[in-house]
C-alpha cells in the first residue's frame, strides 16, 4: 500500500514483530517484501499502538483465521479482537475493509459493530499467494468488494485505495457481503479440490501401472481444464488450503448443509494419504527404518517460502523420525521455523554435507537449487542410491542413470 503512494501504519500486538518491520526486515521469507519494507519513501511504519488507527481513514483488517485447536471451524477471535479494538479510533466517514478469510455470515455480523461508530464496512478478501504475494498485492487477478445493501460510498472510497490496480483494467467485482465472503473460501476450495483430484488420479496410476505426470500434461491441454495446479505429489499444505477446506466444511455443518460440502472431506483424506505414501516409499526401499539415515530436500509447504504451517515435507520428516529413521533436514528458508516446531530432527543448510552416509533422498519440496543438482555429482557425495520425488519434480531418467533407484508419486 505504501509503495501505491499512500500513508500506512501497520498495527500488530506483537512487538517483537513491529520491531522487526520498523528495522526494515519482515518476520519471514517473502520475495520482494525486504526491498519494500525497506524503500525510502517514509510513507510506512508499525507500532503496537491501535491508537495510531485514528490518523487514518481506511482501516485494513488483514489477521488470521486459523483453525480452532480441536475442530475445523475457524477461529474468529483475532478478527473480533481486531475489530473491538478498532472501534474506539474509527468515526463517521471511516471505511474498515475485511481482508481476513472468514465464514460466510461474519462480514454481516461485523458491519453491524462497524455501523455502530458510523464507519462502513467493506469485506475484500485476498488472494495472494505465498512466494508471490508482492506481485499478488499490487498486480492481483481481481479486485471483489462485499458492499452492505444500502451503501453507495465505499466503492468510490475503495477504488482510490486501489487507483493504480485498477488502471490497469483489472477486474473488479462489487457485491454482497456473503458473495464476497464466498469467493474466497469457494476458490481455495476448487483449488484444493484440483490438486487431491490429480493425487487420486496418482493412486489410479500407481496401481495400474500409468504415469500421473503424462495424464495431467495430457488432460491439462483441454483447456477448459488446464495444467496449473493439477501437479501430483505429497499435496497440499500451508497456512491456507488445509484449514479453510475444513473451515467451509465446518460453516456448511452449521447451515445445515454437511453433505454438499462432504466431498471437501474427501479432498482433505487424499490430500493427507499422499504424506502416508511418502513415507511408505521410503520403507518399501529402506525396509525397518530404524538407525537409516534419510536426507529430507524441502521443509517448506512450497517453494519461496519459510512457511512450515501443515508442510507436508515437515510431517513426512516427523513420521520417517517417529519410525525411527535419523532425519538430516535442508531447505534454503525453512531451518529456523522448522527448527521451532520440529526440534527432534536434525537440520543440515548445506546439501552436500547433509546429504554424507544417507540411505535415502526425499525430495519434499520444490526448488529449484534442488532440480538444479547433477545426480552424478550427488552420487559421489553420497551412500544413498535411493530417492524418493515427493514432488515429482526431479528428471527421473537422470537419476535412474547416475545409478539411483527413483521413486515418483504416481509414477513408475
Ligand atoms: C493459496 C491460494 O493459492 C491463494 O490464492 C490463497 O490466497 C491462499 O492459499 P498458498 O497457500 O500460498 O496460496 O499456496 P498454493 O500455491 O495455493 O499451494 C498450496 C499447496 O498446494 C502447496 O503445498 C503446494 O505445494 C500444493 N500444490 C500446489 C500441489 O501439491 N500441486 C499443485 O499443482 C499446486
Amino acid at each position: 500500500m505504501a509503495d501505491l503512494g499512500h500513508t500506512v501504519v501497520g498495527i500488530d500486538t506483537d512487538q517483537a514483530k513491529v520491531d522487526l518491520l520498523s528495522s526494515g526486515s519482515a518476520p519471514f521469507f517473502e520475495p520482494g517484501l525486504p526491498e519494500l519494507l525497506s524503500a525510502p519513501h517514509g510513507r510506512l511504519r508499525f507500532t503496537t499502538s491501535i491508537k495510531e488507527a485514528s490518523g487514518a481513514s481506511v482501516h485494513f483488517i488483514a489477521v488470521g483465521t486459523p483453525q480452532i485447536a480441536g475442530g475445523n471451524a475457524a477461529d474468529l477471535s483475532y478478527v473480533d479482537a481486531a475489530i473491538e479494538a478498532l472501534l474506539p479510533h474509527i468515526a463517521p466517514g471511516h471505511l474498515v475493509v475485511g481482508k481476513s478469510t472468514v465464514p460466510v455470515g461474519t462480514a454481516a455480523r461485523l458491519a453491524e459493530r462497524v455501523a455502530t461508530t458510523g464507519a462502513r464496512l467493506v469485506w475484500n478478501p485476498e488472494f495472494l499467494r505465498e512466494g508471490f504475494a508482492v506481485s499478488d498485492t499490487i498486480s492481483p487477478d481481481r479486485i471483489v468488494y462485499g458492499i452492505a445493501a444500502d451503501d453507495h460510498t465505499s466503492v468510490p472510497q475503495l477504488d482510490e485505495v486501489y487507483a493504480a490496480p485498477l488502471s490497469t483494467g483489472l477486474p473488479r467485482i462489487v457485491t454482497d457481503y456473503a458473495t464476497a465472503e464466498l469467493v474466497k473460501v469457494s476458490a481455495n476450495a476448487f483449488l484444493a479440490t484440483k490438486i487431491s483430484f490429480i493425487n487420486a488420479m496418482a493412486e489410479i496410476a500407481e496401481a495400474t501401472g500409468a504415469d500421473v505426470t503424462t495424464l495431467a500434461d495430457a488432460i491439462g491441454h483441454d483447456v477448459r481444464i488446464g495444467r496449473r495446479f493439477l501437479n501430483a505429489g505429497m499435496g497440499f499444505g500451508g497456512g491456507c488450503l488445509p484449514k479453510d477446506i475444513r473451515a467451509f466444511q465446518a460453516r456448511a455443518d452449521e447451515l445445515g448443509l454437511s453433505s454438499t460440502l462432504a466431498f471437501l472431506g474427501h479432498m482433505d483424506q487424499i490430500n493427507l494419504r499422499r504424506r502416508e505414501r511418502a513415507v511408505q516409499l521410503v520403507i518399501d526401499e529402506l525396509g525397518d527404518l530404524g538407525g537409516r539415515r534419510v536426507v529430507m530436500l524441502g521443509l517448506a509447504f512450497k517453494p519461496d517460502s519459510d512457511d512450515v504451517r501443515d508442510s507436508p515435507a515437515l510431517e513426512v520428516a516427523r513420521r520417517l523420525h517417529a519410525l525411527g529413521a535419523l532425519v538430516v533436514a535442508t531447505d534454503p528458508e525453512a531451518i529456523p521455523s522448522s527448527r521451532r516446531s520440529a526440534p527432534e530432527l536434525d537440520y543440515d543448510p548445506d546439501v552436500r554435507t547433509a546429504l554424507r552416509d544417507a540411505d535415502a533422498i526425499v525430495l519434499a519440496t520444490e526448488w529449484p537449487q534442488f532440480r538444479s543438482l547433477d545426480p552424478v555429482e550427488v552420487a559421489s557425495w553420497t551412500t544413498a542410491r535411493v530417492i524418493i520425488d515427493g514432488r515429482n519434480y526431479l528428471d527421473a531418467d537422470a537419476w535412474r542413470a547416475a545409478g539411483f533407484t527413483y521413486r515418483g508419486m504416481g509414477r513408475f
